[in-house]
């Protein structure tokens, strides 16, 4: 028995066969196309989502002779997407998480008083990274779109949502419950969608999908419209939440830290969700097939991994990301240099959508090498950052930090983690843990595993980082520089 699992990216979609044993037997990757039509917008156009999808999935299929039973999802989150439900077409590209274009309608809301009652009722905040903003802006500027919606014709999700609708021949309109606590439109504790917070934003309750636990059978795929299979889909969840269950974080205390186009570090809080406080956000974690939800503590940060490939593609400094670890360590430090990545505004913990990215302490000794150095100084940096909010909102420092993800393979990187955090960082053997997770809870949710039990053996350590040096004085100089990229936007 096998799963075959979609991991539908920022950037790509991975699609995985994974074996009873929890090992990646196939893999396939199509990229997508991003689209910046001004100054702080993201796009994708859902197509080519769904084409990038069939495609993973039929390479990772014709490297492997194994059939798997059920098919798991995860995703980029919060993006919001609408389509036909007829025609399965889309009346406008989808609105991508990375996306500050609502950041006037959030200070608006703010302004009239509702963060408190938002934060209350969702566990995250005002800021224009989740999906229910961007979805007021489509009312207010898109009206032949929103008519669709309004008339009941277009329907709204996440990229998991999209994506079942298209594997169903658009039968199914659902979302799990970790997606849709990343809306501000899901009431944390009820689990259910909020009716004060879907009048606040203006979204018909109508058009949202109807909210399923993460694993069971919510579906089976259509084989006219998915690569001639019918198979049950078994799994569902939030790309950094089904990296929590690849790293088989179950209990309450554990955490990762996954580094991929940003960097997202959750803690397990266990059934009972935490205030949201420290910067941090308090979201579902997954739902069990009993309606027992779970929760976690999260710290998100925009821009790590793509900083990365800002250099690559935006500098032309390197010709690939792991291009960016020898030249980063071909100099002893940054030489003074400090990047701070807020290309997309400021996340988790200083949270500002009008910060932009800047550099500081250019000389005319500063090469390539420094400016590479610096970027991944800057990561470590930010999950610094974010790490020390958790320690100050649960009152206990994390012992080790599990990282996994495209650039925790990356050992430079890991290396000047583990000295900033003053912490062990320990990397497992598989680090496509977001695919893993998603295979996991399919395959749970059709007995391909029992319980999570039968996971814990999967989780094997690659290498583990000893802290050396703690820079303070480095990063003291970081927290300047992140002061002044705040509010660049806004002058
Ligand atoms: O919340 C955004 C997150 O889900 C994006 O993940 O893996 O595309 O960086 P990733």
């Amino acid at each position: 028995m096998s799963v075959l699992t979609i991991d539908a990216g920022t950037t790509g979609v991975t699609a995985l066969v994974v074996s009873e044993n929890g090992e990646v037997v196939a893999r396939g990757y199509q990229e997508f196309s991003q689209h910046y039509p001004r100054t702080g917008w993201v796009e994708h156009v859902p197509e080519e989502i769904w084409q990038a999808t069939l495609a993973a999935c039929q390479s990772a299929l014709d490297s492997t002779d194994d059939a798997p039973t059920c098919i798991g999802i995860t995703n980029q989150r919060e993006t919001a997407v609408l389509w036909n439900r007829r025609r399965a077409s889309s009346p406008r590209r989808a609105i991508v998480w990375q996306d500050r274009r609502t950041a006037d309608i959030c200070t608006e809301l703010r302004d009239a008083g509702h963060e408190d009652r938002v934060a209350d009722i969702t566990g995250l905040r005002l800021d224009p990274y989740f999906t229910a903003t961007k979805l007021t802006w489509i009312q207010r500027n898109d009206r032949r779109a929103w008519s669709g919606v309004e008339s009941g014709d277009v329907a709204i999700g996440t990229v998991d949502s999209y994506i079942i609708a298209r594997l169903t021949g658009g039968k199914r309109h659902v979302t799990d419950a970790s997606n849709a606590s990343r809306t501000l439109l899901f009431d944390l504790r009820a689990g259910t969608w909020s009716d004060e917070m879907c009048e606040l934003f203006g979204v018909p309750r109508t058009a949202l999908p109807e909210v399923v636990p993460s694993y069971g059978v919510v579906a089976e795929s259509e084989p006219d419209d998915f690569l001639g299979l019918r198979l049950p889909i078994a799994g569902i969840a939030g790309d950094q939440q089904a990296a929590m269950f690849g790293q088989n974080c179950y209990t309450p205390g554990s955490s990762k830290c996954t580094y991929g186009t940003g960097s997202f570090i959750l803690v397990n809080t266990g059934a009972e969700p935490v205030a949201p406080q420290q910067g941090l956000l308090s979201t579902v974690l997954w739902q069990h097939p009993d309606g027992r939800l779970e929760y976690a503590l999260e710290g998100s940060i925009f821009v790590t991994g793509a900083a990365v490939q800002w250099l690559r593609d935006g500098l032309g400094l390197i010709d690939s990301a792991p291009q960016s670890e020898a030249l980063a360590a071909s100099v002893e430090d940054s030489g003074g240099v400090v990047f701070v990545p807020a290309l997309t505004g400021l996340g988790a913990p200083d949270w500002d959508p009008y910060a932009r990215g800047a550099i500081f302490g250019i000389t005319r000794g500063t090469g390539r090498a420094h400016l590479a150095r610096a970027t991944l100084d800057a990561i470590a940096f930010e999950v610094r950052d974010v790490v020390e909010a958790m320690a100050r909102a649960s009152g206990t420092e994390l012992p080790e930090l599990r990282v996994d993800g495209g650039a925790s393979a990356n050992d430079l990187l890991c290396h000047i983690q583990a000295d900033q955090l003053g912490v062990s960082v320990a990397r497992p053997q598989i680090q496509e843990t977001t695919a893993l997770g998603a295979a996991f809870l399919a395959g749970l949710g059709t007995g391909v595993w029992g319980s999570t039990d039968d996971l814990a053996h999967t989780w094997k350590l690659d290498r583990r980082f000893e802290p050396r040096h703690r820079d303070d004085a480095a990063h003291r100089r970081w927290r300047v520089a992140v002061e002044r990229s705040k509010g660049w936007a806004g002058l």
